[in-house]
């Protein structure tokens, strides 16, 4: 299949001219990584860019953030919402400063186990901090692979998380870097594959582009109304 094979190519080049300046982007320590996801997980990238900022200057370690006192870091969350997520920060920084000697778990695997972290997250700090080769699916990374391939799959069932995530393993070996990969495919889908009114006239993948062809793009993804 050529799209499989060009995909991963294109996006990383079309990253190189199209990222944004983001503070973790300038970082490969995992716990500034693995702060900013969670952040970022029901956040925009506007709003959370403040919190990241006063977080790592508040707590600039994970031994730091497991010494703080919770209330304190609940303040520094206020205006995030979803609660459980700054105790599970909290929970996870103590975890890895008292039962990891200070080093923050190293792969995909051993992230997995951690309080808070599921399968994007493992993938996003396994890959952005230490270039596993483990591809991130997020909302991003379905709307762009159901539009380049056409995939009308209702995203909330298992069969097509199933679907995507084989595609996104088998994009992910074609990459010269992993953890640009991963940044590019999830910077695509915020900035030029954007769920509304996608900018179609100036992507480089146009051609290859399923949605494109067939004029299916406000039609993909599917995802049952609830
Ligand atoms: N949203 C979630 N993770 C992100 C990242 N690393 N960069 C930009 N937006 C994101
Ligand atoms: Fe997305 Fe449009 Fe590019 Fe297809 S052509 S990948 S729908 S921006």
């Amino acid at each position: 299949n050529v799209t499989e094979t060009i995909l991963a190519p294109v996006l990383e080049g079309w990253y190189d001219h199209h990222k944004r300046d983001l503070p973790w982007r300038h970082t490969r320590d995992p716990y500034r990584i693995w702060l900013s996801e969670v952040i970022l997980q029901q956040t925009r990238v506007a709003q959370g860019k403040p919190y990241y900022e006063r977080f790592v200057a508040a707590y600039p370690t994970v031994a730091d953030m497991a010494r703080a006192d919770e209330q304190s870091l609940l303040r520094l969350w206020q205006g995030l919402g979803y609660y459980s997520r700054a105790r599970n920060l909290h929970q996870t920084a103590r975890y890895v400063t008292e039962h990891c000697a200070g080093k923050f778990p190293d792969t995909y695997q051993e992230l997995l186990k951690m309080k808070g972290i599921g399968a994007y997250t493992a993938a996003a700090v396994a890959s952005f901090a230490f270039g596993e080769r483990v591809a991130v699916v997020d909302g991003n990374v379905y709307r762009v692979l159901a539009r380049i391939f056409g995939i009308d799959q209702d995203i909330t069932t298992t069969t097509a998380k199933k679907t995507f995530a084989a595609l996104a393993a088998r994009l992910i070996e074609r990459a010269n870097d992993p953890a640009t990969y991963n940044q590019a495919v999830m910077e695509f889908g915020a900035i030029q594959c954007t769920p509304v009114s996608p900018d179609c006239l100036l992507c480089p993948l146009q051609q290859y582009c399923v949605a494109y062809q067939t004029g299916r793009q406000s039609r993909l993804p599917v995802k049952a109304k609830k």
